[in-house]
């Protein structure tokens, strides 16, 4: 795989999305506890159980240091940012993260409750594919709830296989090959 010390820096962009809101797409940094702390409060339950797999009603310290502080080599953060009336809010985060040494990552997003349905997912889901591919990574996988409708549709869009996981028959395991696939959107 590629030194990933040696891959080039994430350019943040601008999106627009389906009803004319904006978001600013960058990095997450160790700077964005407070606003990812935020952001999960904000989220539903529905929503964190389909994120987390969990009835989760915080988010523990450590999990928020390590989201904030990805590993260079091994994961891969982005965070989406909306400003309304002069406040930047965190609406929008995906990331990937790989076992050491592995060339297959597991990816995971998460859209604010109000910004479900513009078409935030798929344009960081995209951005995470291509960066992963960009940094060597052959494989990229996620599972998700059998019962999440949005998730496992988005992923088909993208070429992802949809398959039982072997151990949980509530959860899908979708799969996509990322050297050799086209990218799809
Ligand atoms: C799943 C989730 C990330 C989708 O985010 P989103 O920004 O609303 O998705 P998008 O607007 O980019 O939609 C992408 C596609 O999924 C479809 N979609 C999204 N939510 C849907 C839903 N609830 N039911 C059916 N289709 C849905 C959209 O129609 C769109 O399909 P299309 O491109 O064929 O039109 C969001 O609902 C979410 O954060 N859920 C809670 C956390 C979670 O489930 N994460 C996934 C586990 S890793």
């Amino acid at each position: 795989m590629q030194d990933k010390s040696e891959a080039t820096n994430f350019v943040p962009f601008k999106v627009s999305l389906c009803n004319e809101r904006e978001v600013l797409v960058r990095e997450i940094t160790g700077d964005d506890k407070a606003g990812l702390l935020a952001a999960f409060n904000k989220l539903s339950a529905d929503a964190r159980y389909a994120r987390f797999m969990a009835a989760m009603q915080q988010l523990p310290e450590a999990m928020l240091e390590q989201a904030t502080h990805p590993s260079v080599e091994r994961e891969f953060a982005l965070v989406a940012i909306a400003t309304e009336n002069k406040v930047s809010s965190i609406v929008a985060g995906a990331r990937y993260a790989a076992a050491p040494g592995s060339d297959t990552c597991e990816f995971a997003v998460t859209v604010d409750d109000d910004w479900h349905r513009l078409g935030l997912a798929r344009r960081l889901l995209g951005t995470l594919i291509d960066i992963a591919r960009s940094r060597g990574f052959r494989c990229m996988e996620g599972y998700v709830l059998s019962s999440n409708t949005g998730m496992r549709r988005l992923a088909k869009r993208f070429g992802f296989s949809d398959l039982a996981c072997p151990d949980d028959a509530t959860l899908r395991v979708v799969t996509l090959a990322l050297q050799d696939s086209e990218r799809k959107r």
